[in-house]
């Protein structure tokens, strides 16, 4: 059995996003995973609804993933990527290219997490208007509930004040309301009538002006903030207010990329391309820390393929463990298993049973408002009854995440529906007993 730590033991390591003092007194450890299962200490294994943390979309324990880590651990451990390349980095930007991204994003900027490919994104959009000649262009606009990670951009845009509040100024930014959907709308899929709602965005640009904003940037399913879907026509009406003002759209599809909507991006499953889109997680199965931006040709000629050739680098920005090589070769594992697997279309082929069963719950004591797209749900409870829920379910062999008032649900893409079975009848001995 695996060595717990001791009470002493636990001070040392300052957990994120933990109520530490309450994590000490009533720990919880997971010491194993494997398919759709984690391992607790006491060895009992639990039903994994969010993917890790909506990250392991191909299932727990990937033995493909930690062969290719291994082997490339042996071949080359690491090399510098400031200046240096190395074939499995250009090897996955071209598979993501050829598999991933939709068509036009055809450059690939890595980075090492979600946080990272947002601030890269961000950084990016201000010196593109600087290149351009129109320096002014330094705002951004983002929304309500927004998570876009933690580091300083992601956080200014954060729309959940909670992470930014003890934190002082960030980035100049706008927020638009388009997240604030009617509750008890109980929609399965994307809810109707959304491009009257894009246009709050119109407001934004007529009081601020768009000689002044660089970009918006807007999850197409927002995850953190309790899976808020964008009803029709909403991102497409985004895109063309966008176009029409010069502004860059971005999509953090940190959470949606990479099969969780039922295709491998979900710019592409709702047709609606943005000018860069930031990803994370899935990309190496939650495998090895890893992200990548998306970025369309012109931006990428825009900083490399005009002015002086000998200039300094063109972006002064990268991390030392850019494109790491193992991180790459764990990707390129992930992504092997998502084609042979067919776990894209899994997804969008089981999506409609899984709707189906969140959508059961409607009527139980306590739930305001379902939500789901694709492998994703979020229940709205009464407030405070999302972490009691989510207390409840572990010992009946289920873990949920309460997000805020909201049970957000991601599993692994490997689900089948006797999975979905299991999950509705825990939650439906769960949340009435807290309600
Ligand atoms: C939409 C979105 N953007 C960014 C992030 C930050 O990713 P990371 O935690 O890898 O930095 C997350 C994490 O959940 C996310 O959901």
């Amino acid at each position: 059995m695996t060595q717990l730590p001791s009470q002493a033991q636990m001070d040392a390591w300052w957990m994120p996003f933990t109520a530490n003092r309450a994590f000490k007194a009533n720990p919880r450890f997971y010491v194993g995973a494997e398919g759709m299962y984690m391992t607790m200490a006491d060895g009992k294994k639990i039903l994994d609804t969010n993917a890790g943390l909506w990250c392991c979309n191909a299932g727990h324990g990937r033995k493909e993933i930690a062969e290719a880590v291994h082997a490339q651990l042996l071949d080359m451990d690491y090399g510098n990527p400031f200046s240096y390349g190395h074939p499995k980095g250009f090897e996955l930007a071209n598979r993501l290219v050829e598999d991933i991204a939709p068509k036009g994003l055809n450059r690939i900027f890595f980075t090492n997490s979600g946080s990272e490919s947002v601030d890269t994104a961000l950084k990016i959009a201000r010196q593109y208007w600087r290149l351009k000649g129109q320096a002014s262009k330094t705002a951004f606009v983002a929304r309500v509930k927004a998570y876009h990670g933690v580091n300083w951009g992601g956080v200014s845009l954060a729309g959940l004040t909670g992470n930014r509040k003890s934190f002082g100024q960030g980035l100049e930014a706008d927020f638009m309301r388009h997240t604030l959907l009617p509750e008890n709308a109980f929609s399965k899929g994307l809810p109707a009538n959304g491009a009257d709602i894009a246009n709050e965005l119109n407001d934004i640009i007529a009081m601020r002006d768009a000689s002044n904003i660089a970009a918006v940037i807007v999850e197409p399913v927002a995850g953190a903030g309790g899976v808020v879907v964008p009803p029709q026509g909403y991102l497409e009406k985004l895109r063309a207010i966008c176009d029409q003002h010069n502004i860059l759209l971005i999509f953090d599809e940190v959470i949606a990329a990479y099969g969780r909507t039922g295709a491998a991006t979900m710019a592409e499953k709702v047709g609606v391309t943005p000018d860069m889109i930031t990803t994370a997680k899935g990309l190496t199965n939650g495998a090895v820390p890893m992200g990548a931006v998306f970025c369309k040709q012109e931006i990428y000629d825009t900083f490399v393929n005009t002015g002086d050739a000998s200039a300094v680098p063109e972006f002064l920005h990268g991390y030392t463990y850019s494109a790491h090589p193992v991180a790459c070769a764990a990707a390129l594992a992930t992504l092997d298993i998502y084609k042979s697997e067919k776990l894209f279309q899994h997804c969008d082929s089981i999506a409609g049973y899984w709707g189906d069963a969140v959508h059961s719950l409607k009527g139980l004591p306590g739930v305001k408002d379902i939500r789901n797209y694709g492998l994703l749900a979020g229940i709205d409870l009464t407030p405070g009854a999302a972490a009691k829920v989510a207390a409840k379910t572990l010992p009946l062999g289920v873990t949920v995440r309460p997000a805020g008032d909201t049970v957000v649900m991601s599993p692994p893409l490997i689900i089948q529906k006797e999975h979905i079975d299991t999950i509705i009848n825990v939650l439906s001995e769960a949340i009435p007993s807290v309600s």
